[in-house]
């Protein structure tokens, strides 16, 4: 399928995990694709992959935020899908009980003030045209609560939820799209660490897969890319699962 022939789309935190599963499926449905992450090596790999382009960005700085989708603009004449996807997991986000103040801004910065900075910035330029689509990862832990906590990671997720409906909502007659993405569990470097450090919770949030395994990076990026194509066309606002039946169950199969 090569749904987002002639398409520009900047995918944030492109170098690993979900990003990069993305970014080579929209190259592979057409789009010309920048890849912005913090992490040069991985980033640059990323694009070079696909003839795209590494911008080096930090998501949680205003000023390389807007410079990333000037830049875009200026080099390709405009900006069509924006995947403000780059997110942290870190240890020291535990427990309410446990979790320090540095620790919860750290991740709030990353994971919701970042999208806060990339929806503004992507939405300005995508308004001068009058279309586009903004895709912002949120996760299923913004609909369901967790006993294995990451506090402030769940309540960053919580508001990319509340904040894409929003935007969505806003923006809905300006021919701008807004979804939120919530993946389940992903086999990412991200989860791997998380569940290497700890094999008995990885074992224990299994169970309540109705699929019975975590999700293959490409997955997610399918649902991307469909969000950012006009067989998309008429979902804005939405809390797009893509969680294996996570969110749906009571019982799972033995
Ligand atoms: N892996 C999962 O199970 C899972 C589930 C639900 C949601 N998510 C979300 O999906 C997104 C991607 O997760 P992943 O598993 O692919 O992670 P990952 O660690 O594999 O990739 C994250 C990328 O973001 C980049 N990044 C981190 N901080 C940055 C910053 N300040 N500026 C720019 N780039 C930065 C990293 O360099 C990395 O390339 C995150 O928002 C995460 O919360 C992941």
């Amino acid at each position: 399928m090569r749904r987002l022939h002639d398409r520009v789309a900047v995918v944030t935190g492109g170098g690993s995990g979900i990003g990069l599963a993305t970014v080579r499926r929209f190259a592979a449905e057409g789009a010309t694709v920048v890849v912005a992450d913090i992490d040069a090596e991985t980033g640059a790999a990323a694009a070079a992959a696909v003839g795209g382009r590494y911008v080096p960005v930090d998501v949680t700085d205003e000023a390389q935020v807007e410079s990333l989708f000037q830049t875009v603009v200026d080099a390709y004449g405009g900006l069509d899908i924006a995947f403000n996807n780059a997110g942290i997991s870190p240890p020291e986000d535990d427990s309410i009980l446990l979790t320090d103040i540095d620790a919860w801004r750290r991740v709030q910065e990353v994971n919701l003030t970042s999208v806060y900075l990339c929806s503004k910035f992507a939405i300005r330029h995508m308004l001068e045209r009058g279309t586009g689509s903004v895709i912002n990862t949120a996760s299923f832990v913004a609909v369901m609560g967790a006993a294995s906590s990451q506090i402030s990671y769940t309540a960053s997720k919580g508001g990319v939820l509340a904040m894409s409906r929003e935007l969505g909502v806003q923006f809905a007659r300006n021919g701008i799209r807004v979804n939120a993405l919530c993946p389940g569990p992903v086999n990412t470097p991200l989860l791997r660490d998380l569940f290497a450090a700890n094999p008995e919770q990885a074992a224990r949030r299994l169970v309540h897969v109705p699929l019975g395994r975590f999700a293959e990076p490409e997955e997610i990026a399918a649902a991307v890319a469909f969000l950012a194509s006009d067989d998309a066309s008429f979902i804005t606002a939405s809390q797009f699962l893509v969680d294996g039946g996570i969110a749906g169950a009571y019982v799972t199969p033995l």
